[in-house]
């Protein structure tokens, strides 16, 4: 008969289930943290040993763990948290499928997935994300960049280049600097200042900016949309990615973000446009004559958005950009 002896050694890291009865989930959790700690096999005619699981097993009941927690791409988010526990990358644990984890980096990743099951999103785990092939560094109190505000940076990236000017921008609600610090590495001349209300966002963009390179042209500043920027311009070049979400929408978003991500970097107020009235009040007083002015939208008030914008700049060329996902994203705004 199989033996199952007790262990003592690590009872401390065991998350186990909080209160009441065992849940399913609590069941399965408890047998797959314990399971992580050691596996009993049969090894050689009928003797058991205790063996540590490998890499690979432990990956698919991390996977296993997350799907039951609710966590959509279980399998993808599993490999991301073991890599970034064993400082690997995706493609190298591929490589290292037969090896054992140490207790301490099983300890990391009983941590990890305790948090990703309660709704912390990944990148706030890992601390960074990818955004226009970068790396940035995100935390708590940071919006994680999303690939939709890629665009803005292409468009931005693409005029400079078709009018071959130097960019000499302005990044309003910089966030983790994504847009300004992205547009700055594709545009070596550009100079960009970089806004932001937030003071962890301010501290996250500047240190991004040093990470990336960039930190001679992309100077950030904290305060209100351009108030820091006064006597600074003209720009030829100002993008943003304001709030954009109502203040009802915002009880609606999924846990990850609503729960986790900043409400200042989401809640634009009752109709999901004030950010917009107060920026553009302001954004008259910094472009330069033949400014290109970006802003990223949410595609169900673009035309809302289109028509602020036209109110401030009659005489504007306005155009709507949609993402790859065909929606209506990015609003271009060129004066002169
Ligand atoms: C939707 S997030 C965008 C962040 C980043 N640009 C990105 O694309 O990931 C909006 C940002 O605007 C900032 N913000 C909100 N109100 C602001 C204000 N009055 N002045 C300057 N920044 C503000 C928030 O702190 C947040 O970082």
């Amino acid at each position: 008969m199989l033996h199952i002896p007790q262990f003592h050694g690590v009872a401390g890291a065991y998350p186990g289930p909080v209160t009441g009865p065992p849940s399913k989930l609590s069941r399965f959790s408890n047998s797959f943290f314990r399971a992580m700690e050691v596996l009993v096999r049969d090894v050689t005619g009928g003797r058991h040993q205790l063996v540590p699981m490998t890499l690979l097993e432990i990956l698919r009941g991390s996977k296993d763990y997350l799907k039951r927690s609710g966590v959509q791409a279980a399998r993808l988010e599993a490999e991301v948290l073991l890599a970034h526990v064993l400082g690997l990358t995706r493609l190298d644990l591929y490589l290292q499928f037969d090896r054992p984890l140490t207790e301490p980096e099983l300890t990391d990743l009983r941590s990890l997935l305790r948090r990703r099951a309660g709704g912390m999103p990944v990148a706030y785990l890992t601390g960074e994300r990818e955004f226009f092939g970068l790396r940035f560094s995100v935390r708590e109190g940071v919006l994680i960049p999303r690939p939709e505000s890629e665009l803005v940076v292409e468009l931005a990236l693409a005029r400079q280049a078709a009018g071959a000017r130097t960019i000499v921008g302005a990044d309003l609600g910089t966030g983790s600097g994504c847009l300004g610090i992205a547009i700055a590495v594709g545009a070596p001349s550009a100079r960009i200042d970089a806004v932001d209300i937030s003071p962890t966002a301010v501290q996250v963009a500047r240190s991004n900016a040093a990470q990336l390179g960039v930190s001679d042209r992309v100077t950030v500043l904290q305060g209100s949309w351009g108030q820091p920027l006064a006597g600074r311009g003209p720009y030829n070049l100002i993008v943003s990615n304001p709030p954009y979400v109502t203040s009802l929408e915002l009880m609606a978003l999924e846990p990850g973000v609503r729960d986790f991500e900043p409400k200042l970097a989401l809640d634009a107020g009752r109709d999901g446009l004030v950010p917009y009235r107060d920026l553009l009040v302001e954004l008259s007083k910094l472009a330069a004559p033949d400014a290109t002015v970006l802003l990223e939208v949410d595609p169900r008030r673009s035309g809302a958005v289109a028509k602020l914008a036209w109110e401030s700049w009659p005489s504007a060329a306005l155009k709507l950009h949609r993402d790859p996902s065909g929606r209506e994203r990015v609003l271009e705004v060129t004066l002169g």
